[in-house]
């Protein structure tokens, strides 16, 4: 059909619409977004990217809401650009069935003793941050852009986000997600494919894991999101993925693990060289880190957890209790027990400096273009 109305060159003049518009609407001059990475971004990649003209995202889904308004200040310290702040949208209290809590203690405890390491799990005072003190930081913040994972916000959070000219993304992982989105009110709709690194951002489906594929998604769900602009998301590692996304129907790109090997994000060495070496098949959807399902690396400790996932309690209170065990094996050098999030095509990283990356995708996708044009 676009055939017939573009000519020549189908999809380029209708999807060069949807980027700019989506680049008018943010505020940014790309079509081309860092993924928050909670544990990963930093003030300094965030406003390196938003300085090149994309838009840098500070994940502090994980972050306590003083910590939240300091980091604020120091991207603002780095750049007047606009960048996105993102946060997990969870319940503010968790009471986890403390047998299935027992039961997981004894399971890593016994882990740790085996693999040499002195560290043991402790309950922690609480289970996250609370979403409400999170949210009401975030407001106080005030970021050009919001994006969330894990569920909707309320309709009364959302106007309140509104009322504030805070723009809002969503991340949907199925059409139906997506829509919800949509009618939520958010001004575009984030599909992450199940190539995607770190966390399934999903909400519905109880009980099922969604994994629908980039190619899948982003035709599925731009038919029911009503003009709301989607972004595409998951395995997308240079600027022809880009284009490839947006002559589907995205607006934009969002690119975590592209991001994760720049110097200037906080993900630990050997996490970064394990990227650069990982075969596609090591990639694996893990929930035994967390309790939700994650795309990261297989290695010694999803191995020896194999089978006990089902039995963990749910994120984020798997999450807490392998949090110091996590930092304890990270601190003596024991990557084989750490979680390395990352999307399936890790293995295509490119370290360099964020504002080179992201100048370099967008030639890349120049070149697509023009390519596709001849
Ligand atoms: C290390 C890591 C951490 C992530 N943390 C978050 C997060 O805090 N919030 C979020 O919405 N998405 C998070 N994501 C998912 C990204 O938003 C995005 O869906 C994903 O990076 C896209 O796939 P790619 O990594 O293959 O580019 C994370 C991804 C990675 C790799």
């Amino acid at each position: 059909m676009r055939t017939e109305i573009c000519g020549q060159s189908p999809l380029l003049p209708a999807s060069s619409m949807a980027m700019s518009s989506f680049a008018q609407q943010f505020g940014v001059e790309l079509p081309l977004i860092q993924a928050p990475m909670a544990g990963a971004t930093t003030p300094e990649l965030v406003a390196a990217v938003s300085n090149a003209g994309g838009l840098g995202s500070l994940g502090v889904g994980y972050t306590e809401p003083q910590a939240i308004l300091e980091q604020v200040a120091r991207v603002r310290a780095l750049t007047e650009r606009p960048f996105a702040l993102n946060l997990f949208v969870l319940p503010d209290d968790f009471v986890p069935d403390m047998a299935a809590v027992a039961h997981a203690r004894a399971r890593l405890d016994a882990l740790m003793e085996r693999e040499g390491l002195a560290v043991r799990t402790t309950l922690p005072t609480r289970w996250a941050p609370r979403f409400s003190e999170q949210f009401a930081a975030l407001c106080e913040a005030r970021p050009a852009v919001a994006s969330f994972a894990f569920d909707l916000p309320t309709p009364a959070q959302m106007q309140e986000l509104k009322r504030r000219d805070i723009r809002v993304i969503g991340t949907a992982t199925t059409a139906a997600e997506a829509r919800a989105w949509a009618e939520r009110g958010a001004d575009a709709v984030c599909v992450q494919g199940a190539e995607a690194g770190g966390h399934r951002g999903g909400f519905l489906h109880a009980g099922e894991t969604p994994l629908i594929g980039l190619f899948a998604l982003i035709p599925l769900a731009v038919a029911v999101c009503d003009g709301v602009p989607v972004i595409a998301a998951g395995g997308i590692m240079d600027g022809a993925g880009m284009f490839a996304a947006e002559v589907l129907g995205a607006a934009a790109s969002q690119l975590g693990t592209a991001f994760l090997a720049c110097p200037e994000s906080s993900a630990a060495e050997a996490w970064k060289r394990d990227l650069a070496t990982a075969e596609d098949h090591h990639v694996a959807t893990i929930r035994s880190f967390s309790g939700r399902a994650a795309r990261g690396l297989r290695n010694r400790y999803v191995e020896a957890m194999e089978g006990a996932a089902d039995e963990l309690p749910a994120y984020p209170v798997l999450n807490a209790l392998t949090a110091p065990l996590r930092r304890a094996a990270a601190a003596a050098g024991r990557a084989d027990l750490v979680s390395e999030w990352c999307g399936q095509a890790a293995a295509r990283v490119r370290p360099q400096p964020a504002a080179e990356l992201v100048a370099r995708l967008m030639h890349e996708y120049r070149l697509a273009r023009r390519a596709l044009a001849h």
